[in-house]
């Protein structure tokens, strides 16, 4: 049984259609409300986001993001022996996401799932997958965050409806003598269910109530900074490293503001902060392994530097995983 789990591979994808915040100013000028991009950005960091086309579901964005990190891993699809993708914005209510992938991908019988913690649902869902690799039941994960958040948005709510995005990110974990995952800290506090919710249920087919996102920024902000700093550290002391030890935060890009002061507070230089906000906007679980792609396919994170990925969102959920990579 192998000690440890490690990303052998990423991949990350993009729909085609980018919208600027020019974009975003000309579309809500349509039903008359006012946005700018100067608000935008001086206020969350978001330039662009990228929404899919209509037809286009959250397991089509995941596809590619999977053949991709199973590609930089050397691996083919008949290998991966778990699946387990995070999004809020599932093809169907059931079945999951994950089968629905699982099919794209030809494979026939490994275990597929779908995690639901919003926009913690990577971090949870790598610390499953290392979970079950460290049990020795899983030896190749393929862990997922993929997400059409279009779909949910109010375009007549300027404070939500300019944040989010469509993306999704992959990544290949396999069982390794070598480490790989060093931590992992999760958290929930359900008290907080309404300050970021999409509250509509389904009943008989039909969506009931309002399916849309609703979101209290302000008291999001307060919560997140504080928690994205308590679980930073708490898996740095769970894996006996500090905080000079971090080459890499990937927290879950949702605000530069709140990324730069988890930063701050970590005592770690702009320089070590991987920030993909500003082109994606928040893309909800997506958000974490879209960013690490582009950073391990820049050249930014290397083989053997140590990252810190940190994610927070509806629930309240919040969690980090400590890995080096
Ligand atoms: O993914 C899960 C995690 N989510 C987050 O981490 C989000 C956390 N929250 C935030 O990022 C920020 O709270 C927001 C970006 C959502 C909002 O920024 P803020 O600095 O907290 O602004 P605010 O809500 O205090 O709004 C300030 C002003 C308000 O006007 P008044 O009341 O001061 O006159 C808003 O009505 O900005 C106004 N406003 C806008 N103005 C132009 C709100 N949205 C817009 C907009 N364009 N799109």
């Amino acid at each position: 049984m192998s000690r440890y789990s490690r990303i052998t591979g990423t991949g990350s994808h993009l729909p085609p259609r980018r919208l600027s915040n020019a974009d975003m100013v000309a579309m809500l000028a349509q039903r008359d409300i006012e946005t700018s991009d100067e608000w935008i950005v001086e206020r969350t960091g978001i330039r662009a986001r990228h929404f899919a086309a209509e037809g286009v579901s959250a397991s089509d964005l995941a596809l590619p993001a999977a053949r991709a990190a199973l590609e930089a891993a050397g691996r083919k699809p008949e290998d991966v022996d778990l699946i387990i993708v995070a999004t809020s914005t599932p093809d169907m209510v059931f079945p999951s996401c994950a089968t629905i992938l699982q099919a794209k991908l030809g494979i026939v019988g490994c275990p597929a799932f779908d995690m639901q913690a919003v926009c913690s649902g990577f971090v949870y869902a790598l610390t499953v997958a290392d979970s079950m690799i460290r049990t020795g039941s899983v030896r190749c994960a393929l862990v997922i965050g993929a997400e059409v958040f279009s779909r949910i948005l109010d375009f007549n709510d300027r404070t939500t409806c300019v944040l989010f995005g469509d993306g999704s990110g992959a990544v290949v974990l396999e069982a390794s003598d070598e480490p790989g995952i060093l931590a992992t800290d999760l958290h929930a506090d359900g008290r907080h269910v309404g300050i970021l919710c999409t509250p509509g249920t389904v009943s008989g087919g039909q969506v009931l109530g309002d399916p849309l996102l609703k979101m209290d920024g302000q008291a999001v902000f307060k919560l997140a900074v504080n928690v994205l700093d308590s679980a930073a550290r708490a898996t740095l002391s769970k894996a006996g490293r500090t905080e000079a030890d971090v080459d890499w935060l990937i927290p879950h890009q949702a605000n530069i503001r709140i990324m730069q002061s988890t930063a701050r507070k970590l005592k770690l230089p702009a320089e070590k902060l991987v920030a993909t906000v500003h082109e994606h906007g928040n893309t909800s679980a997506a958000s974490i392994p879209l960013a690490l792609d582009v950073a391990v396919r820049d050249g930014r994170v290397r083989r053997g530097d140590t990252v810190m990925l940190e994610g927070v969102g509806g629930g309240f959920t919040w969690g980090a995983v400590l890995l080096d990579y």
